[in-house]
């Protein structure tokens, strides 16, 4: 939703902050801010981009070696100069950023209304780094103790840095459902909401957990506490990012270097967990739950947006194979709608950040109720992935631009080993087929890299249809998970109105949208529904709708009645979504360039919703 960075140590603070904002932008980028502490404490902030912000702050005066500075996504009070972190005391001695949402911030800003405290901002934030400075002031504390005080009266979700203007050696850190890492280095410390600022400093690591702090200090020593004042430690760990990772490594931008970063995720997904040839497949968190899951009543999988998609391809994928009921569930609907969940049930969550509230929020109901939690994340040391009982990274590395792309095609490669090492545990499927689609799945890569070869065929189709009003994905079976993906990546990024549906939906109704300025994409690669898209494809030229119909290499039927063919390379149906998304991806990331968006950081959105 938001991004942190802190950092105390021997160099100047402000360049390492500014640089750090710019890795995080893609989580949030309405407006931006840094404080600076060099006897005076320096706030520069602004509304727009982090290059606003360094704009603005060209030749002021930045120069110190503890700082603060937050890239935002509002949430409370609109995105402007005044709301943007970070936010001072009324002593102007505390400078606070924050990551979250304080849910009971209007009675506290109140009650210290009534104590004489005014308020420039309207966020949340600004009440609790005045709640920090009262609580202080009142009970007469340490900063510190101020700080612990007063997160145990606040209601929400934060990952927090504060900083005083009369102790440049100390910064307290704390968090609560909102990711924080804490990089450190030689004599030196680095917060961030992960690790994409910290990685080219130091690969040395510590996870808070949830209602813990940590109080740094300028000569290298720290200690951590929670809310409840007890001493904690956590081992340091080395990240496993790398610098390069997290460039464009030459391409425009982050999201068409993630799509065609899909064949090398694919083949890290698959790596260690699967042999075709001996036919096994080898999940960690799986094996050690095989008993709870192969009896499960049900399986939930439950996720938001993009994962959400990665979750209905694995109910097609569990239920058609493995023959166990399944369940999909969007975490925010689940979360309220006091559903039915018991220990006999399993969980499947699903989320690329390992952040998303909602998902969390799921996942804690489901686990009051005794069920199985199984957790899908790519963010290694996730919120998610450490709630989970048992789980899979699907390792494809930091998905920086907003509109997941090779997140899903790694989740759905979990998925898919997950459905087949159960279809294999309870003797559904056959040994010859589990090789079979084993070996189709070790090639994949493969078929994906002939996939990308078909970019310049969609950008020429990308031009003709740049301006259209709306679209609609139409796809059965396996292939309609991914018309949902694939109207979902187009509206996010491009801002064009688009619907996925069953094809077989179009005559309840939708059919009614159809005319010579509909733009059509149908994925009509399935052999086992290919006589009934096809008439639905006739449908849709019968009331002059444009039809871009993505068909198997070779097709030569749908080529007589679409308006464009797109020939991916033909693949076991139950694997055809990992093909079948990558012209999506590009269509919509090419209609995006064209109609001028900005294609990783799209309006109004964020990478990781970390409040309802
Ligand atoms: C997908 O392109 C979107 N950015 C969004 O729908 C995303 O998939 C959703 O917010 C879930 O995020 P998560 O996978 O990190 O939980």
């Amino acid at each position: 939703m938001c991004g942190i960075v802190g950092y105390i140590g021997n160099k100047q603070a402000f360049p390492i902050l500014l640089k750090g904002l710019k890795r995080l932008e893609y989580r949030g980028y309405d407006s931006a801010g840094i404080a600076v502490l060099n006897g005076n404490l320096h706030v520069y902030k602004k509304a727009g981009k982090v290059s606003e912000l360094e704009e603005f702050t060209d030749g002021k005066d930045v120069s110190a070696t503890i700082g603060i500075g937050h890239t935002r996504w509002a949430t409370h009070g609109v995105p402007n100069d005044v709301n943007a972190h970070p936010h001072l005391s009324n002593s102007g001695d505390l400078a606070l950023i924050h990551n979250g949402i304080i849910e009971n911030y209007d009675s506290i800003k109140k009650e210290l209304i009534k104590r004489g405290y005014t308020f420039k901002s309207d966020t949340d934030t600004e009440v609790l780094v005045n709640l920090i400075e009262e609580v202080r002031k009142q009970d007469k504390l340490s900063l510190e103790d101020a700080v612990r005080s007063a997160l145990n009266e606040v209601v929400g979700a934060y990952a927090i840095v504060v900083i005083d203007r009369h102790d440049p050696d100390h910064l307290i850190a704390a968090r609560k459902g909102s990711p924080m890492v804490i990089g450190i280095g030689e004599g030196e410390f680095f917060i961030a909401s992960d690790a994409s600022p910290i990685v080219e400093y130091t690969k040395n690591v510590i996870y808070l957990d949830d209602q813990e702090y940590a109080c740094i200090s300028r000569d290298g020593s720290y200690h951590i506490k929670t809310l409840g004042n007890i001493e904690k430690s956590h081992a340091i760990q080395k990240l496993e990012l790398s610098l390069e990772a997290i460039e464009k490594s030459g391409f425009d931008h982050f999201m068409l270097k993630e799509i065609y970063e899909q064949p090398k995720v694919i083949a890290d997904a698959l790596r260690g967990r699967m042999n075709a040839e001996q036919g096994w497949i080898k999940l960690g968190g799986l094996s050690e739950y095989t008993n709870r899951i192969n009896t499960a009543n049900r399986i939930i999988i439950s996720a938001c947006g993009t994962s959400w998609h990665s979750a209905l391809l694995g109910e097609y994928l569990i239920e058609d194979l493995a023959r166990v009921p399944v369940e999909v569930e969007y975490a925010s609907e689940f979360r309220y709608r006091n559903p039915i969940i018991g220990e006999k049930d399993v969980m499947i969550a699903i989320s690329q950040s390992g952040e998303t509230a909602d998902t969390l929020a799921a996942i804690e109901l489901a686990k009051d109720r005794q069920a199985l939690i199984y957790g899908i994340c790519n963010v290694i040391g996730s919120s998610i992935a450490r709630i989970s009982h048992a789980g899979s990274y699907t390792h494809a590395g930091p998905e920086i631009g907003v509109a997941s792309t090779k997140a899903f095609t790694a989740q759905i490669t979990i998925l898919t080993l997950i459905a087949l090492q159960i279809a294999k545990e309870k003797g559904t499927i056959s040994v010859s087929k589990l090789r079979e689609i084993l070996y189709e799945l070790e090639h994949m890569p493969q078929k994906i890299e002939a996939t990308l070869k078909l970019d310049k065929q969609i950008q020429e189709i990308a031009a003709i249809y740049k301006d259209a009003s709306n679209f609609l994905y139409l796809g059965r079976g396996y292939n309609f998970p991914v018309a949902l993906e694939g109207a979902l990546k187009l509206k996010e990024i491009s801002y064009i109105h688009a619907e996925g549906y069953p094809a077989a939906e179009m005559k309840h109704g939708p059919i009614a949208l159809i005319d010579e300025n509909m733009p059509v994409v149908f994925l009509a690669t399935n052999a086992s529904a290919y006589e009934k898209i096809v008439s639905n494809i006739q449908e849709v030229k019968a009331r002059k709708g444009k039809v871009i119909a993505v068909v198997n290499e070779g097709d030569t039927h749908i080529r007589t009645m679409a308006d464009h063919i797109i020939e991916v390379p033909a693949t076991e149906e139950v694997l055809s979504p990992l093909v079948t998304i990558v012209p999506l991806q590009l269509l919509s990331y090419h209609i995006a360039i064209l109609r001028g968006c900005n294609v990783d950081q799209p309006r109004n959105l964020a990478k990781s919703v970390t409040v309802e």
